[in-house]
């Protein structure tokens, strides 16, 4: 099955999309015939991604803001539906991953945790849901870890937070059906992005790679277009019977650190 313009006439919001994930994402909806919003803290990433965009001839604005400001959130979705016409794809992506033991963990880290990527999603839920209902093609879709459906020790408030999300996308499955809004997630293992770099997480990188290759029974680590690949698919018509999916794509699951 071609999938070339099949999200054409659709409206995405993406947050977090200056980097990684986000940013493979919203260039593949785009890619595949979506108006795409995007958003994140940083300007000039994405205004270099809406460059992008437009030159490999597609449409994309740049909204830049805290998704822990609920005042973005509603500002972001009102700023999509006036450029674009409407909204059918919310991509909840921004996210921030933190180190160290609960025992040792500070209510500013717990809090900025938390805040970053479960209280964030549920600012867009809220702000895009009235725009979804109803319109062909709604979907939201979060992007989960595989930390929200097992433990992994030294990362307790990012686990906490993405088992969170998890549940939010089941909840918000069940009372958007009647609407006709699929909400699912995505479980990913270890993508090669900034997340893991931008923190003490993990101090030396490459060899945490290399770790990661050994575990992920498949024996190797993922790519952002690996996650943008599988959304594309999750948030258009092919998916339109899956919602309340928690979708693992971990390369087998057997990852069994995150240090
Ligand atoms: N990489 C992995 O191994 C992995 C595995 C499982 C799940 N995930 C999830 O994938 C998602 C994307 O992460 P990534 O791996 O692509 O990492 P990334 O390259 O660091 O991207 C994170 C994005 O989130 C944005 N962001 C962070 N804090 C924000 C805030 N307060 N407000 C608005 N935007 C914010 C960042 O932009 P600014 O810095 O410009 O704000 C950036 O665009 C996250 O939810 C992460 O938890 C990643």
């Amino acid at each position: 099955m071609s999938t070339a313009g099949e999200l054409a006439g659709r409206v995405a919001l993406v947050t977090g999309a200056s980097s990684g994930i986000g940013r493979a994402t919203a260039e593949t909806l785009a890619a595949h015939g979506a108006a795409v919003a995007v958003t994140g803290r940083r300007p000039e990433p994405l205004d270099a991604l809406v460059a992008a965009i437009s030159e490999a001839g597609g449409r994309a604005i740049a909204i830049a803001g805290d998704v822990r400001d609920e005042a973005h959130a509603a500002e972001a979705v009102a700023r999509t539906v006036a450029e674009f016409g409407g909204l059918t794809i919310l991509v909840n992506n921004a996210g921030v991953i933190g180190a160290g033991p609960i025992e040792d963990t500070t209510t500013e880290e717990w809090d900025r945790i938390l805040d970053v990527d479960l209280k964030g999603p549920f600012f867009f839920a809220r702000a895009a849901i009235p725009h979804l209902k109803g319109v062909e093609g709604a979907t939201i879709l979060n992007v989960s870890s595989v930390t929200g459906r097992r433990p992994y020790p030294g990362v307790g408030p990012y686990c906490v937070a993405k088992a969170g999300v998890d549940m939010l996308t089941e909840v918000l499955a069940l009372e958007l059906a009647p609407h006709g809004v699929r909400v699912n997630a995505i479980n990913p293992g270890v993508v090669v992005t900034n997340l893991h770099k931008a923190t003490d997480t993990v101090p030396d990188y490459d060899a945490f790679l290399e770790r990661c290759k050994e575990t992920h029974p498949l024996g190797w680590v993922g790519e952002p277009v690996d996650a943008a690949e599988l959304i594309a698919f999750l948030v258009s018509d092919r998916a339109r019977w899956i919602t309340g999916g928690l979708v693992p794509l971990d390369g087998g699951r057997a990852l069994t650190s995150l240090r």
